[in-house]
């Protein structure tokens, strides 16, 4: 309070201000204990009290440290983390993989870090703003292409002079549409582009021990670098690029934000092995999750996705809010997106489907949308 009695804060209201007057600010919300379709808990991995207690007991019987204790370059660099990223280097089919903290840090040191001044980054329009930030804080000119367009992908490739990075995702965050993935790689083998791929929501959904779309495809070897997040389908927390030894040794020494920072606290790391163990041994998993979305598919035949994201078109920041306070006072807790965070006119509602919701609940969410839009 001292503080905003001393210093001048206009400047921090006014455009708080601007974004309360165009009804786009934005607030933490309260945890409202509804029927989960907002969380990107896609297999219900989070609260598997199984899960939990495995993660639990072996933190407890190898006496893991409560943190990282500084960066994995100094104090940080625990046994569990090289033990983890052997056990990913067989599940993601990759020569080596390097853990970060997160998937924003994993893609910001990995694009800002590889691509330099002369360089050209071309990357999907809709890609999540972590992909775009490190194009952004690279020195290479950075284009967008338009949204899985494969001619406009070729069309800016084959003006692009010296090295090229292409940047994309396996599912998109808001629309949750698919890459064209086959097609993109070939496009970037034949204009020797190096491929970046963002396997956020497919990590632990797809293929075998949730080792994602890229090796259920087996178009792994032919992209240059893929980056897994495990906060999202996974259930716990961190994320790795995967790829050659030569590029991991190269984000030790140049991805500031894996070097800058304190490692992931160990209990994170053996959540991460313990979710890959444990996955193994529930493949029907990913099959249920598939069932959910044919189930939802089949109640609101208005759905373009085929994933576990399901985005409802609305179109205003003030409808679509008004259509989630509608559905979240009949117990589902459904969250518009708004503007800016999609483009303006795109607003929507982002329906997440999981393991954990049930006929019902799937089956109520798809009539309650047929009678609010
Ligand atoms: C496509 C995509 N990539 C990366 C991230 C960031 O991952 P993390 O939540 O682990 O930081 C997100 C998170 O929303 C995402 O949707």
């Amino acid at each position: 309070m001292l503080f905003c009695r001393v210093m001048n804060l206009d400047f921090l209201q006014h455009k708080l201000d601007e974004r309360i007057n165009k009804g786009n600010i934005r607030k933490l919300p309260s945890f409202t204990g509804l029927v989960d379709f907002v969380s990107n808990d896609y297999l219900g991995l989070s609260g598997d009290l199984q899960l939990a207690s495995r993660i639990h007991e072996r933190c407890i019987a190898e006496k893991v440290p409560n943190g990282g204790t500084g960066s994995r370059l100094l104090s940080g660099n625990h046994k569990w983390y090289e033990e983890v990223e052997d056990l990913m280097k067989s599940i993601f089919k990759a020569e080596d993989v390097l853990l970060f903290n997160s998937g924003y840090a994993a893609n910001q040191a990995l694009v800002s870090s590889v691509a330099d001044k002369g360089d050209t980054i071309l990357y999907d329009q809709l890609s999540h703003v972590c992909l775009k930030e490190g194009a952004w804080l690279s020195r290479a000119e950075t284009i967008a292409f338009r949204h899985n367009d494969l001619e406009d992908l070729e069309s800016r490739l084959k003006r692009v002079e010296g090295r090229c990075f292409v940047l994309t995702e396996t599912i998109f965050s808001m629309d949750g549409d698919v890459a064209p993935l086959e097609q993109i790689v070939s496009i970037c083998e034949k204009y020797s582009a190096y491929l970046i791929v963002d396997e956020a929501h497919s990590t632990g959904v797809y293929g075998e021990n949730g080792s994602g779309m890229l090796t259920e495809m087996k178009l792994d070897q032919r992209v240059f670098a893929r980056v897994y997040t495990f906060g999202k389908g996974m259930g716990v927390h961190g994320a790795a690029v995967a790829g050659s030894k030569v590029l991991k040794d190269y984000l030790v020494n140049f991805g500031r934000p894996f070097i800058y920072t304190t490692s992931l606290p160990p209990h994170s790391v053996i959540s991460v092995a313990e979710t890959f163990k444990f996955l193994s041994e529930k493949d029907h998993l990913q099959s249920e999750l598939q069932e959910k979305i044919n189930l939802f598919r089949s109640n609101w035949t208005e759905s373009s996705s085929h994933t576990a994201i399901q985005p409802v078109m609305i179109g205003s920041n003030m409808k679509a809010r008004n259509v989630s306070k509608q559905l979240q006072e009949a117990g589902l807790d459904v969250r518009p997106i708004l503007s800016p965070t999609v483009r303006s006119g795109t607003e929507r509602l982002r329906i997440s489907l999981h393991v954990h919701n049930s006929h019902e609940e799937i089956i109520q969410l798809a009539s309650l949308l047929k009678k609010l839009i």
